[in-house]
């Protein structure tokens, strides 16, 4: 069966560097992805490719991107909202800053919805989203409907960004660090709201996430990126259980989930990101790997290990 979403060796780049290289990666209907890596090596380029947000001086210069059959890189800016906004619901990285300060809360979840949907009556498209807020936990709907951003909570804000996203009838959830910047109470609550969302509806998500635990709860793939590049992706026990790429050890043993292969010492992750696109030898890795020999100088290539396993490391 088709993916939902396939997005084969893209290339992006600004007017001097390449930003991300021939990125593949694929979701498909029903499932739960998360792409992990540490800041600048390209995940939300990955995202605002995928929905067709780069900034005005990056562009794609190779590779197709489809989303439910329709070529997203060849849509016009007056086709997004019909072709690809009321498919897939995003969440952005500063959810606080994506909520308008004045609007009400149930302007704020309607006006857009009423613009696709023209034939809805305003009471109509207040009672989907009072609807769809409850089922994201929330009590006391019709105060939270008529408040303003600044008279609710933080954990409030996020479950409605959350709503806003999930007003159409999507087939694709893209979250971009949605609990990152939340403290550690409200983090753990909404990241109930996704895994109770995750194993009830059979929406395909796509999650970027630092927090492995999180990760290994929600995920039924993960793909692990490193300036730029892909350097492995599995099913989350694959990736979990039997990590291979030094990158993917590292970034598990530090985040301290438990692994099978725990007699073997993994090294503390030291060093930094190289900057996208400025890193001279193949392995993007090599400077910060304990691994690295000659070999590692040559064009490294995505193996596959199994169906479901692909790595880009010579060992
Ligand atoms: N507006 C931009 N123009 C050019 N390059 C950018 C822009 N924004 C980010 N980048 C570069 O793209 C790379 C990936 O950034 P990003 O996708 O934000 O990383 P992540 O989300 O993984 O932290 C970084 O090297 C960053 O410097
Ligand atoms: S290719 Fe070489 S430098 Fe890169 S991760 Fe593998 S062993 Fe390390
Ligand atoms: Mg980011």
């Amino acid at each position: 069966m088709a993916e939902l979403l396939d997005m084969d060796r893209l290339c992006v780049r600004d007017t001097r560097h390449i930003i991300l290289s021939e990125l593949t990666m694929h979701v498909g209907r029903g499932e739960k992805v998360a792409l992990v890596g540490e800041s600048g090596c390209g995940k939300t380029m990955s995202i605002r490719t995928l929905l067709h947000m780069l900034p005005d001086d990056v562009s794609v210069t190779s590779g197709s991107l489809t989303f439910d059959g329709t070529d997203v890189l060849s849509l016009r800016s007056h086709q997004l909202r019909q072709e690809l906004y009321s498919r897939v619901g995003f969440v952005a990285q500063n959810t606080s800053a994506s909520l308008h300060p004045l609007l009400r809360i149930s302007t704020q979840m309607t006006d857009f919805y009423l613009e696709r949907h023209r034939g809805v009556r305003r009471s109509q498209a207040v009672e989907k989203a009072a609807g769809i807020l409850r089922s994201l936990g929330m009590r006391d709907v019709e105060r939270v409907l008529s408040s303003r951003p600044d008279q609710l909570s933080g954990g409030m804000r996020q479950r409605i960004n959350i709503a806003i996203a999930l007003m159409d009838d999507i087939l694709l959830l893209v979250a971009d660090e949605p609990t990152s910047a939340l403290d550690a109470h409200v983090r753990r609550q909404i990241e109930e709201v996704y895994i109770s969302l995750a194993e009830r509806s059979c929406l395909a998500m796509l999650l970027v996430s630092h927090d492995l635990g999180f990760v290994r709860r929600m995920a039924d793939r993960v793909y692990v990126m490193y300036a730029g590049k892909m350097v492995e992706e599995g099913l989350v026990d694959e990736i979990f259980s039997a990590p291979v790429h030094p990158y993917t050890r590292s970034l598990i043993a530090l985040a301290n989930v438990k692994y099978k292969n725990k007699d073997e010492d993994l090294a503390q992750l030291g060093g930094f990101v190289p900057v996208v696109g400025r890193e001279s030898r193949s392995c993007a890795f090599a400077s910060r790997c304990r691994y690295e020999r000659a070999d590692c100088m040559a064009d490294v290539e995505y193996r596959r290990l199994s169906d479901t396993h692909y790595v880009r490391c010579w060992r």
